[in-house]
């Protein structure tokens, strides 16, 4: 049996950045009430891209990292909860655009999840006989937001990154669970909904803030404790889902683990939803805070909407 392997990470922002005070001479708020309150300062936009065109960009650079041809690939998954339509996939314009005519291409919809999901059914589909395939996370969240809610407007931004997964005898995922809890999943919505008089409704991204907030730093911690049990200490480092970053705060006070190894990057770039695992991942790579292949321990936490959340310990 082989099992998947990050040998490559990527990530791409569209180059449009807007800041809290960008955004308070158009809506009432404030750089003081967000930056306190979520630790955001900016985010990128995207202008006259889509979700497939930031996939794009990530997946040309990842082939390039590991001088690998398009054709090498056996599949490509997309995380994402803004693909530019239902179908074709997000996964299939990137195979096409690529060129990848050896690769099978799907989307899945996990929300904030989809990053941690999605590589561990990559670990499944290499495990199963695959070689070599792309994981990426991508969103363009803004096209999504209701810009006249300041109480959500001010949390996204867009983005897109990811990592290349290879066939190799050393198994990278030590320890994983995945949750969905249906039941709560009112909680945070997005997207096309039809009416019983068959009126079709684009609806904007709405979300409980504070349910989504209690869910984390209760749910998603006491998952973590559990995956961990007394291993905590051990880990090196944390990738949570960047939501906030006093839920990164809350989490490091509950684990009882420094601070310091929880991974940051809210500040530039808001939520990204499925992004921002893989960006904190590609940004912790390129700066040598992570080393592939250095056996470092890493745990990538995934939660958000569906609700769904998810945890996998990694040996890198
Ligand atoms: N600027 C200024 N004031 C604001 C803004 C704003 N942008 N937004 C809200 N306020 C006001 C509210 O109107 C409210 O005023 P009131 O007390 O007069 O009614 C006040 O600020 C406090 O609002 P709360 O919503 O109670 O603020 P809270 O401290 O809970 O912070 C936040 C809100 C940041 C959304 C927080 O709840 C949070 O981070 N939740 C988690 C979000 C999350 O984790 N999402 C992840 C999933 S996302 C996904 O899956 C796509």
């Amino acid at each position: 049996v082989s099992y998947g392997r990050i040998t490559a990470t990527a990530s791409y922002l569209p180059p449009k950045v807007v800041t809290n005070d960008d955004l308070a001479k158009v809506m009432e708020t404030s750089d003081e009430w967000i930056a306190s309150r979520t630790g955001i300062r900016q985010r990128h936009i995207a202008e006259n891209e889509n979700t497939s065109d930031l996939c794009i960009h990530v997946a040309n650079t990842l082939l390039q990292k590991v001088k690998k041809q398009s054709s090498d690939l056996d599949f490509i998954i997309i995380a994402t909860m803004t693909p530019d339509y239902h179908t074709p996939s997000v996964a299939c314009m990137v195979q096409g655009a690529i060129q990848a005519t050896n690769a099978y291409a799907f989307d899945i919809s996990v929300a904030c999840s989809g990053f941690v999901y999605a590589l561990s059914l990559a670990n499944k589909l290499i495990q199963t006989g695959a070689k070599c395939g792309l994981v990426i996370g991508g969103e363009v969240l803004s096209k999504m937001l209701d810009w006249q809610d300041r109480s959500t407007a001010v949390l996204f931004g867009d983005g897109a990154a990811g990592v290349v997964l290879e066939a190799s005898d050393q198994p990278m995922i030590v320890k994983e669970k995945l949750y969905s809890n249906g039941s709560l999943g009112q909680a945070l919505t997005s997207g096309l909904v039809e009416t019983t008089d068959y009126q079709k409704t684009v609806h904007p991204l709405q979300m409980e803030g504070r349910a989504i907030f209690d869910f984390a730093t209760r749910t998603v911690v006491q998952s973590v404790k559990e995956l961990l049990a007394d291993e905590a200490q051990s880990v090196d480092y944390f990738l949570l889902h960047q939501a906030n970053a006093r839920i990164l705060d809350i989490f490091a006070k509950k684990l009882q683990v420094p601070r310091e190894k929880f991974l940051q990057n809210i500040q530039h770039y808001g939520n990204t939803s499925a992004a921002t695992i893989p960006l904190l991942l590609d940004e912790a790579v390129g700066d040598g805070t992570i080393i592939l292949g250095g056996k470092q321990k890493i745990i990538l936490t995934g939660f958000g909407g569906g609700l769904t959340w998810g945890n996998l310990l990694l040996q890198v």
